[in-house]
């Protein structure tokens, strides 16, 4: 039987990357493409299948920052997958909410600020954050609580204590504790919204794999390092990075984050393909890196968190899904 990945975000970047690598690994994969833009998912699908005739490509059409769609997006998984295991699920989406450079930045000339600063993007950008159309915080909707609520939907093909599936979450080196806090968990009153939704990743993934393991399904955390894709030239124009790579390549002899290409950016998720779920440390993040030299590896490192606040995130998110699907009963019943 074939394996099924499915992965979010696929239409570029990280997700993409990921994709191509898997089908050179294993070109029996059965990958599933779950994007926003269907004209892209399936000029994707195609380019796969070009190189990888003989893998099985689906795609379905999901915006994590909006429930309905994610519902949706589910029962089309569920009759898709009916008799087939889904083996991985990989939560990359993430909208771009890094807008711009803080205006008001002064550069201090420490070599050790300067990498830190590259590597994590802390202290170099402002973030805008709204509401959607659900009521939540976008980036706290897109890069969390769409994929819990598409992980809970599809829990039934993902939990088999026969045969262990997996849940990969794409973090940051950027997920800080200190701009995390369980009062505010969508981050309605702070400034740092990415790095808050990155920190709920790492505990949502440790929760999960104290919740599920038992029923064979476990959660990991990757971070990518610094890549260069849609996300950082958000951040500043294609023709910027090209003047600063000549810093940045000198930098990636100090600091192996700087993986720059989508396909180092995806080490960390590739290596995870390789490992036994039950062999991995559920309290470290997988992190992608690249030597000077160009050459690629994983630095695992233990996360700056706790059970007893991660078990507690859980279930703070499993209220808000029940607020929600309760909100969803009652417009469904009035309609
Ligand atoms: N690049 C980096 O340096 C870096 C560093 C640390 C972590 N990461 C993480 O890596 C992951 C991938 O990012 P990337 O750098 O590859 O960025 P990217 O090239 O901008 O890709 C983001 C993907 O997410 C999709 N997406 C955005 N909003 C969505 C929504 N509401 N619903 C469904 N899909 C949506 C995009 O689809 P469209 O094509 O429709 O826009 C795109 O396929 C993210 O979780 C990011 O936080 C990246």
């Amino acid at each position: 039987m074939r394996k099924v990945v499915l992965v979010t975000g696929a239409s570029s970047g990280i997700g993409l990357a990921l994709c191509k690598r898997l089908l050179a690994e294993d070109d029996e994969l059965h990958l599933c493409l779950a994007c926003r833009n269907m004209c892209k998912a399936e000029a994707v699908r195609a380019d796969l299948l070009a190189s990888h005739p003989t893998a099985e490509v689906t795609t379905v059409q999901v915006d994590v920052s909006n429930l309905q769609s994610v519902f949706r997006a589910s029962k089309e998984l569920k009759q898709i997958f009916e008799r087939l295991r889904l083996l991985w699920l990989v939560s990359n989406a993430q909208d771009n909410p890094l807008k711009k450079l803080k205006k008001s930045h002064t550069f201090v000339f420490s070599l050790r600020k300067v990498l830190h600063m590259f590597s994590t993007a802390e202290g170099l950008l402002t973030q805008e954050d709204k509401i959607t159309g659900d009521g939540l915080q976008e980036v706290f909707e897109t890069n969390v609580f769409g994929h819990f609520i598409l992980f809970r939907e599809l829990e039934s093909l993902l939990c088999h204590s026969d045969h262990p599936s997996r849940l990969i979450w794409t973090s940051s080196r950027n997920a800080r504790k200190s701009n995390f806090s369980l009062e505010d968990f969508q981050h309605c009153k702070g400034h740092e919204p990415y790095s808050s939704s990155k920190y709920a990743t790492d505990l949502l993934s440790v929760a999960l794999n104290r919740n599920f393991s038992q029923q064979g399904l476990y959660s990991s955390v990757v971070c990518p390092g610094t890549v260069l894709t849609n996300l950082t030239y958000g951040i500043l124009p294609p023709f910027t990075w090209t003047l600063l790579m000549p810093f940045i390549w000198l930098l990636r002899f100090f600091a192996h984050a700087f993986t720059l290409t989508p396909y180092n950016g995806t080490e960390a998720l590739v290596w995870l393909f390789h490992q036994k779920p039950e062999s991995l440390n559920p309290l470290t993040k997988y992190m992608s890196a690249t030597t000077g030299f160009g050459n690629n590896y994983v630095i695992p490192q233990k996360m700056d968190l706790d059970e007893d606040t991660a078990e507690k995130f859980y279930q703070s998110l499993l209220e808000l899904e029940k607020h929600i699907r309760a909100t969803v009963q009652k417009s469904d019943d009035q309609s």
